[in-house]
């Protein structure tokens, strides 16, 4: 089975979501950490309750960001982790943790990229008074929200939609989608040994 990791810095309902497909047979993978960078995030408690090793580190206590990424790549390898899920984690990744997993890093937004990257994409499209919105799961790179789009899902923003009833409906998308595309991304790089051909 395929081991990945989880990142996340806050509730953790997509790491729920995960776990939850992963329990019902429909996920074949193991999650072998969950890394969380907030250690008062709700996602710790989630993971301690579903037995999931944890990563709990606070970046403040850190000289740099290459000297806490270095501290989870070796994290990573102690458990053999081969694929990195980032779940609501409120972080640029940095060199030092993108080069050893280049290609194996995915990341969910809440929005269709490349429109509203960055913090708080949902409260942004109620603000910019779009009519659709959506959630794009893509690979990471450098940028903020700017690597290869892998799959995308679009709904209607209602008529007097708020950012809190847009977000939800978001999320019921992201739950549903998010385990969809890693299973597919576990079964291509199992074929082709690499990035699925057809993304
Ligand atoms: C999710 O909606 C995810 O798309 C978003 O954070 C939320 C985490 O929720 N991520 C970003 O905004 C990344 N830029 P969760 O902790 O309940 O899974």
């Amino acid at each position: 089975k395929t081991k990945i990791a989880v990142f996340a810095s806050g509730t953790g309902s997509n790491y729920e979501a995960i776990m939850d497909q992963i329990n019902a047979g429909q996920l074949a993978c193991e999650v072998a950490l969950l890394v969380c960078d907030q250690p008062n995030a709700k996602v710790i408690g989630k993971a301690e309750e579903l037995g999931t090793p944890l990563f709990v580190f606070d970046p403040k206590q850190y000289e740099s960001k290459a000297t806490f990424e270095n501290e989870i790549v070796q994290r990573l390898q102690e458990q053999g982790v081969e694929l990195i899920i980032l779940a609501g984690y409120m972080r640029l990744i940095g060199p030092t943790l993108l080069a050893p997993y280049e290609s194996k890093i995915i990341n969910i937004h809440p929005s269709l990229l490349p429109a509203f990257p960055g913090k708080d994409a949902v409260g942004q499209a109620i603000e910019a008074g779009v009519r659709v919105a959506g959630v794009t799961i893509h690979f990471v790179d450098e940028g903020m929200d700017t690597g290869q789009i892998i799959d995308q899902q679009a709904l209607y923003v209602e008529k007097g939609e708020t950012r809190d009833s847009l977000q939800k409906r978001i999320q019921a998308i992201e739950h549903r989608l998010f385990p969809q595309t890693i299973q597919k991304l576990i079964e291509e790089q199992a074929e082709t040994g690499e990035r699925g051909a057809s993304i």
